[in-house]
């Protein structure tokens, strides 16, 4: 994480602090940024909520949540000296004008400058009416900058997310607006972009010359948790390939950008999320693949079934596996697949990109008839952070036989979890104002063109659910998709 323009003076507003996103994750970043000196004295954090509760309880309730997520709590006094609470409720404007007038006096008393950070962690309903009243009280008139933070989902289609994004764009311009996609802010994942363009080895290979095929997998044990209600309206399609994975998909495929700023490595973004080919609805059988989880064991545990969660329907259609083959309509990657595999209660928590090489053009080695094993590049994205270039060497035998070999390395192991450093990371991105690791309105434009077209076909043909067992790797079409085309998924691999 870079440690430059540090101590940018800030009031943070965070709506919905008194939810789960704020206090496992938003509280213990902002808290390990003061810790490292990247917040300093002049920061103010009001978390806003709808239940009537003094600065003192508020404050007792955060310090709870960082001493568990975080393991080293010097400085926790002193952080929860800049913590504050508001009552507020967002539907109504007079509660708006309170909010000015207490934000004032903090912009006052911290010195700010006015300038002012909005963190909407909140259901995307409330998303417009929020931004629609923070301008028409006049907290968004600031002498400083301003910026709007908000969470996905943004929309639930395309047609939504334009609504969503032309009432928000009422009251913040687009590079105000810093719309979370946390994989972003992984540093595995940020890690791609610094692999491809700061080695000279492998851009020259990275296109359809040499490489045959790319697998981007992103797997959780966890099955819908808590968040039923929530997940029955969107399914893995929507709640990981819509933002995640095709995030990490235009990392891998996009062009050298031109610098590093982040308008020149967001068109390079883009274009290659404009070149997805949409499938037409009689493709996508043939290259998507949807799955739900029946019941099964994982680690000796018994999980029930996804129709038997909390807030999900007996006979729901949602899919909690989505499988697919993707195709890049540009020179660099005719002809290469890209092949994405998301999913809930699978067999392990893994998220890794494996970029596997074609064959070298003739075997001279040992049974000169078998394929020698393929050149793979893995990025190891988490649990284990880290990089394994997989090649064939001569094994330690008489004679010229081959046998693989890897050369790799590991990140070290942190104290806390990845996904406490994305946020610190994107928090962090924010206030310096560095917009790189957000998603702009384009590429949402066309990741949920994309994705619609997928959808909307599902909709019509609806699918024999539950299809496979929890603690697995998803349903059997998933290894059809490739073995299709002369291909697998390359499991534990490291
Ligand atoms: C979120 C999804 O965006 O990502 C969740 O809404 C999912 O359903 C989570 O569990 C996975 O994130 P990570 O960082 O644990 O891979």
């Amino acid at each position: 994480m870079s440690t430059s323009n540090k101590n940018i003076p800030c009031l943070i507003t965070i709506f919905g602090a008194t939810g789960d996103l704020s206090h496992r994750k938003l509280f213990p970043s902002l808290f390990h940024l003061y810790q490292q000196d990247n917040l300093n004295e002049q920061i103010a954090i009001i978390g806003i909520g709808r239940r009537s509760m003094t600065n003192d309880d508020f404050r007792e309730q955060v310090k709870a949540s960082i001493e568990h997520y975080v393991t080293n709590t010097e400085h926790l006094e002193h952080f929860m000296e800049h913590v504050f609470y508001h009552e507020h409720d967002v539907n109504d404007e007079a509660s708006y004008d309170e909010l000015l007038e207490f934000s004032n006096d903090l912009n006052e008393r911290f010195e700010l400058g006015g300038n002012h950070l909005f963190y909407l962690a909140m259901a995307p309903k409330f998303f417009g009416i929020i931004s629609d009243y923070l301008k028409s009280s006049g907290l968004t008139q600031t002498e400083g900058f301003k910026r709007l933070v908000i969470e996905k989902p943004f929309g639930s289609d395309l047609v939504s997310a334009e609504e969503l994004n032309n009432q928000i764009r009422r009251s913040f311009k687009e590079e105000e607006i810093y719309r979370i996609d946390h994989y972003l802010g992984k540093d595995m994942v940020q890690n791609i972009e610094v692999l491809r363009f700061a080695n000279a080895m492998f851009e020259p290979l990275w296109n359809n010359k040499y490489i045959s095929n790319i697998q981007v997998t992103s797997s959780e044990i966890l099955g819908v948790e808590d968040r039923g209600g929530y997940y029955e309206s969107a399914g893995a399609l929507k709640d990981m390939v819509q933002n995640h994975m095709l995030q990490m998909v235009a990392l891998l495929a996009m062009e050298p950008p031109i610098s590093l700023k982040s308008e020149d490595i967001r068109a390079e973004k883009v274009k290659v999320l404009k070149s997805l080919r949409k499938l037409e609805p009689e493709e996508v059988s043939h290259n998507f693949v949807r799955g739900q989880y029946d019941a099964g064991t994982i680690n000796g545990v018994e999980v029930p079934k996804y129709r038997d969660e909390d807030r999900v329907a007996e006979d729901s259609d949602t899919p909690t596996f989505v499988a697919g083959k993707i195709r890049i309509d540009n020179f660099r990657w005719a002809g290469v697949p890209f092949y994405i595999r998301t999913g809930k209660r699978m067999k392990s928590k893994t998220i890794q990109v494996v970029v596997e090489f074609k064959e070298v053009p003739l075997n001279l080695y040992y049974e000169t008839d078998k394929k020698l094993d393929s050149n793979l590049l893995v990025i190891n994205i988490q649990p284990n952070e880290g990089v394994s270039l997989h090649l064939n060497a001569k094994k330690n035998v008489q004679g010229i036989e081959t046998e693989p070999v890897q050369l790799s390395f590991s990140m070290s192991a942190q104290d806390k979890m990845n996904t406490v450093d994305a946020y610190e990371n994107l928090l962090f991105d924010c206030l310096k104002g560095d917009a790189t690791n957000f998603t702009h309105w384009e590429e949402l434009k066309s990741t949920w063109k994309f994705v619609d077209a997928i959808q909307e076909e599902w909709t019509q043909t609806p699918p024999e659910f539950p299809d496979y067992e929890a603690g697995t790797n998803g349903p059997l079409e998933s290894e059809l998709l490739l073995s299709r085309d002369g291909f697998h998924w390359w499991e534990d691999v490291q």
